[in-house]
């Protein structure tokens, strides 16, 4: 595997190649990451890794100093699931001077949810994004859907920017009690953790609940705010500070609509619904999702 710190050495490595997959990651790679390389492998060759922790999405208050930085052993990962190129640039390669250009996601797609509680967040990833795409120019590249909104906002950058790249999305791994793999999981203290999953387990009985309402036909957008209501109230009564438990439409994170259950109640179309959660457990702020798979 090549390691390369300039997008000019990068280009030059790449020169030719025209079915690139793409993995863009902030490094501290564990087994999600690594899953998504395996997907990379999949769908294009050669493979293409990137490790650079974006100031540009972090808020004054967040944790980007403090965000663990661990090239070398990242580099051995990547390298043993046979990486082609791992491009690690420094910011000055990839902002060498201040970067006043910036994607803006529409407001009913970026300002929602994530982007609520984290103004700013999104520009600063479609900025990274794109500007990373420009370096490594790929056939496709691969986006877990831990990350359920960034993947969305970024299919649909790719689409209106008529870039010619697909973007794959791949299923988050967890750990054996549920867990969603996170960088961030390691902030977590020993008591914190034994309490972590809960959250996907909440999102599961959501999901089981949402199924049960569809096949007795009880699904009303009140009963859809009430389960809402309830789980934030049971995150809160765990000693969460819940920012968002949201029952979503999958293709566009809006809030369903009358609309929505009337075409289900004439068996025209079942909604398709994700159900998406941020919560912070003491400091450590988690995110998960799950979507409500009606077969
Ligand atoms: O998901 C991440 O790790 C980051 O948001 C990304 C896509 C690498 C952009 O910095």
């Amino acid at each position: 595997m090549k390691i390369v710190h300039t997008i000019a050495e990068l280009r030059a490595q790449l020169r030719g190649q025209l079915r690139t997959a793409f993995v863009p990651t902030m490094g501290n790679l564990h087994e999600g990451h690594l899953s998504l390389m395996r997907i990379a492998a999949k769908n294009g060759d050669p493979v293409v890794a990137s490790v650079f922790v974006n100031r540009l999405q972090f808020a004054p208050h967040e944790d980007f100093d403090r965000y663990p930085r661990t090239l070398q052993e990242d580099a051995k990962k990547l390298e043993a699931e046979g990486v082609y190129v791992l491009f690690a640039p420094d910011e000055k390669e990839l902002y060498p001077e201040p970067q006043e250009f910036r994607v803006h996601p529409p407001q009913d797609l970026g300002d929602i949810l994530e982007g609520e509680f984290r103004p700013g967040f999104f520009v600063g990833v479609t900025t990274v994004v794109l500007k990373l795409f420009q370096c490594v120019s790929p056939q496709v590249a691969v986006f877990g859907k831990k990350d359920y909104q960034q993947q969305m906002i970024i299919r649909r950058m790719c689409q209106q920017f008529a870039l010619p790249t697909t973007i794959v999305s791949a299923p988050t791994i967890r750990d054996l009690d549920g867990l969603a793999l996170s960088s961030r999981n390691q902030y977590l203290s020993a008591e914190q953790r034994q309490e972590a999953p809960w959250l996907y387990r909440r999102l599961t009985q959501t999901a089981d609940q949402l199924r049960q309402m569809l096949a007795d036909q009880s699904l009303s957008l009140e009963g859809i705010a009430r389960l809402e209501g309830q789980a934030r109230a049971e995150l809160k009564a765990r000693g969460w500070v819940p920012d968002y438990f949201a029952i979503r439409r999958q293709n566009d994170l809006k809030p369903l609509e009358q609309a929505d259950l009337l075409k289900s109640s004439q068996g025209a179309e079942r909604p398709q619904m994700v159900v998406l959660a941020a919560a912070q457990l003491g400091q450590p702020r988690l995110i998960d999702n799950l979507e409500v798979d009606l077969d």
